[in-house]
């Protein structure tokens, strides 16, 4: 099996497939508000610290698993040890639940793309006239569901091609596009009247705002933007080579991570400050206060346009990374065509988006818990799937692995050196657990801050 598995091309396939995994909605829609709402630079630096002590850890123990196995992330865990292999079935159990929503919200991305191009988006003039018109898109019964429904086959597409003409070459053209956009973006928002005073508000700790919570919010933050605990860094490491450095490979999809977070603040941050809106509007900021700034702009429909091919391209190296998670298991350890796997997963897929979908509207009353599908699939994984898979991956990498299998990964067998493989042991022992712990606690209500 390990012969005749693909790999990726080189160094760089390898750094911007697993980046484009996760620079994604996470980065660029939930980062800036999440940052605004906890005290904009303040909010930065424990973001990077959150990184640096569980992100990167978590992140070379999944290449780790991946590269050592060759296997999707379920066949992983499972030719690892038996008894862990519930990792491998959580991470891909959240994954096929993460995509239920994320799908939703990239069709969203999608319309707003197609209205920028139309025009349409100049009817976007003031916030309540957004919110408005936010409100009766998603509740409507046929246009979101219709939106979602294409870029779950535009997935499919990039799936169907294969790991190497699908993924890699897609990586390849849409994440130098991505950096592109985001740069003039950032540029013409930075140069709009007031707004360095965005920018000063994103890199001027207040540590005021900062309160235990602040901590939650950006561990929790960072893992879903790195992608960890849902198979995806597993299994797309199952495709890199002998050669491919892991610790080069997880440092560079970290800092491109980060970048791209931080450069989306930057173009948010200015871009609302230069109209005088509060920084703090939560998930909304960018489906109903962007556009009425659009509006007020010279080129206004441009600008949303350049702004929305940007989200929608992040969105979809991200769905891709997930829906390779499925693809992957069904492939390898059901042993269906690469062709069948794909089309169950999409199938699938777009059955359980559609309903996220409808259950903003249509569907509203149909209740899990007390949520719609739609907040119960984010609710579940964001909070109990994530964190937990994280704990458990933390744990069966500093505990049960042997020692010398991860050093021989981290340091492609002696090869490369590593200096700090004591701390990524400590830390993968002791501090991700106690920090993930308390996550999952925090998040099932079991005590308050
Ligand atoms: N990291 C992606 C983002 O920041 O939007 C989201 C994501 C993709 C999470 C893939 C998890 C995942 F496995």
């Amino acid at each position: 099996m390990t012969k005749e598995r693909v790999t990726l091309g080189g160094k760089l396939s390898a750094v911007l497939v697993a980046a484009g995994s996760a620079v994604g909605l996470g980065n660029i829609w939930r980062f800036p508000y999440i940052a605004g709402e906890n005290g904009g630079g303040a909010f930065l630096l424990i973001y990077i610290g959150c990184i640096l002590l569980l992100g990167l850890p978590i992140l070379l123990a999944e290449f780790a698993v991946g590269r050592h196995t060759h296997r999707n992330s379920v066949g992983a865990f499972k030719s690892l040890s038996k008894g862990w292999s519930f990792i491998g079935y959580n991470s891909a159990l959240a994954a096929f639940l993460i995509l239920g929503f994320y799908f939703v919200v990239s069709g969203w991305t999608l319309e707003y793309f197609i209205k920028s191009l139309s025009g349409d988006i100049a009817q976007y003039t003031s916030s309540a006239v957004n919110t408005e018109l936010f409100r009766s898109f998603t509740l409507n019964p046929w246009r979101p569901v219709v939106y979602t429904a294409i870029f779950v086959l535009l997935t499919h597409v990039v799936i169907a091609l294969g790991v190497q003409k699908g993924i890699e070459r897609s990586s390849k053209l849409m994440m130098p596009v991505l950096f592109i956009v985001l740069i003039v973006l950032a540029v013409r928002a930075i140069t709009m009247p007031g707004g360095l005073e965005g920018l000063r508000f994103l890199f001027t700790p207040d540590f005021s705002k900062v309160s235990a919570k602040t901590f939650l919010d950006a561990m929790g933050q960072a893992f879903f933007s790195l992608s960890i605990s849902l198979g995806c860094m597993v299994t797309y490491a199952s495709y890199f080579t002998r050669k491919t450095s892991l610790q080069a490979t997880a440092l560079n999809v970290v800092g491109l991570d980060t970048l791209v977070a931080v450069l989306a603040a930057m173009v948010i941050f200015p871009a609302v400050f230069s109209v005088g809106i509060e920084p703090t509007s939560g998930p909304s900021l960018v489906f109903i206060t962007l556009p009425s700034i659009f509006s007020t702009m010279p080129f206004g429909a441009a600008w949303s346009a350049v702004f929305f091919l940007l989200l929608v391209l992040a969105a979809l190296t991200s769905t891709i990374s997930l829906h390779e998670v499925l693809t992957a298991y069904l492939h390898e350890e059901w042993h269906m065509s690469r062709r069948a796997s794909a089309w169950c997963v999409t199938a699938a897929t777009m059955l359980l988006s559609v309903a996220a979908s409808l259950s903003l509207g249509a569907w509203n009353d149909f209740r899990i818990f007390g949520l719609n599908i739609f907040d119960s699939l984010d609710f579940v994984t964001a909070n109990v799937m994530l964190p937990l898979g994280g704990l458990c991956t933390s744990l069966f990498v500093g505990w049960r692995l042997k020692r010398s299998l991860l050093h021989d990964e981290i340091t492609n067998h002696g090869e490369l050196r590593c200096r700090l493989f004591g701390v990524l042991v400590v830390l993968l022992r002791y501090v991700c657990p106690v920090l993930l712990l308390l996550i999952f606690l925090y998040n099932l209500g079991l005590f308050r801050l």
